[in-house]
């Protein structure tokens, strides 16, 4: 076998067989396999795709390349979320302590933020005194005690996603189904959880611009992870216009802050309550929706879901006294508000310019050693189905960097406005389950 044939054969569209995808991802890790063969294969995988089986033995194969987490030391019933990332997304802050406060044990690893889209570490480590990087044990020793923990990825796990996924970002490869599906289920798989429930976003401001392709992306992870005896279920979450209020770091952990004390925004409370059923579901905690999603209501208002929130960020070495009192959280120097020209329904929100905006106030990276300023970002003071009279305020633009006034009209430009009412759609569009081979897909 070479790496030559295994390229030709995927050029021409046929399927690769478990040993020549575990030779590809063998040699690449042990350098063995040049990085211009690996993007011809990536970019062949790109254009052909993978079928189911080949699709699972990727995924089988890059899990093998690292350790694996077993958490099996930890009482309980482990659970994983992930969300495939969008503009706003700050769900894992209030949906993790949430599930936490009724028994679910949440050991999650989290990435950074690049490009439009924030990372939970960087929300995370906008809290001072917190810690991303725990030892395993100090790890193990969080999820037990408080219920959860979330901190960087491990490099140990899946040494092969660190790679191909370098690669991929620079070789223009990174826009496919088989390769983000394996990508996500092996680290997924690696972290050692029971259950995985996947959040796939869609919409300008997401990695799927359209819902088929969300979809198949969540089929293809859901099978994967069936198919290592996870219960896996995935969540279509709609992205077209930023979720909730706010965007960049120390704005979205405020926002955060409201939430777990019952008073967030209605589309991300909704998003939170509905990931949270599904989890307590997947946890076997609650066998009814209904009275699992009043559990869940009961603890966002009653405090116990930011009391675990404030365990969690006290046990990773963060000063509490800024969950306690907000406002000693530092603010950006300038602030510019967006006022509306015109009066009307809003019919959109471009969520995809809000986070190059963003990004551009200073709250995200460029690149991936870019430094990100916490106080930066966006706060919207109104969404998709509100009326605005001409001259009220639309959204705020926090930055610490002069001359960024440019942004305002761009950002005023962001929003559609319409003369008939608008009625947002559901954040969560349908939940995917596989139940004796077969999809089931339960739509709002
Ligand atoms: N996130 C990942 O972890 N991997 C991908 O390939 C894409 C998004």
């Amino acid at each position: 076998m070479t790496m030559t044939e295994i390229i030709e054969k995927k050029k021409e569209g046929q399927s690769l067989s478990r040993e020549e995808i575990d030779y590809f991802i063998d040699g690449y890790c042990k350098n063995g396999i040049p990085d211009y063969q690996v993007s011809a294969l990536l970019m062949a995988i790109c254009f052909q795709g993978m079928d189911e089986e080949e699709t699972f033995h990727l995924t089988e194969s890059m899990l093998a390349s690292g350790k694996t987490l077993d958490l099996s030391s930890i009482p309980g019933v482990k659970c994983d979320k992930h969300s495939t990332g969008g503009v706003g997304d700050k769900t894992s802050l209030i949906l993790c302590p949430l599930v936490a406060s009724l028994g679910v044990k949440v050991a999650k690893m989290s990435g950074r933020g690049l490009g439009f889209t924030g990372g939970t570490l960087d929300k995370l480590e906008s809290i001072p005194g917190v810690r991303v990087s725990l030892s395993p044990s100090e790890f193990f020793e969080a999820v037990r005690k408080v219920g959860m923990a979330i901190v960087g990825q491990s490099t140990e796990l899946v040494p092969a996603d660190k790679k191909l996924y370098a690669l991929r970002d620079v070789t223009g490869t990174v826009n496919s189904i088989p390769l983000i599906a394996a990508s996500i289920m092996s680290k997924k798989l690696a972290s050692g959880s029971d259950c995985i429930l996947l959040d796939v976003k869609y919409g300008k401001g997401a990695f799927m611009a359209d819902k088929d392709q969300a979809e198949k992306l969540a089929k293809e992870m859901v099978r994967i992870g069936m198919r290592f005896k996870k219960d896996t279920r995935a969540e279509i979450t709609s992205m077209e216009q930023p979720l909730g209020l706010a965007i960049g770091n120390i704005l979205e952990v405020v926002e955060a802050i409201q939430t777990l004390q019952g008073k967030g925004p209605s589309d991300l409370v909704d998003l939170v309550l509905h990931s949270g059923t599904t989890m307590l579901l997947q946890a076997g905690i609650y066998s009814d929706a209904k009275k699992a999603r009043s559990a869940l209501e009961k603890n966002l208002d009653n405090g116990k879901a930011f009391e675990v929130f404030r365990s969690f960020i006290k046990a990773q070495g963060g000063d509490v006294s800024f969950l306690d009192n907000p406002e000693k959280f530092p603010t950006a120097i300038y602030s510019y508000p967006v006022k509306s020209l015109k009066g009307g329904y809003i019919k959109s929100i471009d969520a995809l310019d809000l986070g190059l905006i963003s990004m551009e106030l200073g709250a995200g990276r460029e690149k991936k050693d870019d430094m990100i300023d916490p106080t930066a970002g966006i706060v919207l003071a109104k969404k998709v189905g509100d009326y605005v009279n001409k001259g009220d305020l639309l959204l705020t633009l926090y930055t610490e960097r002069a001359n960024k006034r440019d942004l305002l009209s761009r950002a005023l430009g962001d929003y559609e406005f319409s003369d008939e009412a608008v009625t947002p759609g559901p954040v969560v569009e349908e939940t995917i389950r596989l139940v004796d081979g077969e999809f089931e897909i339960e739509k709002e």
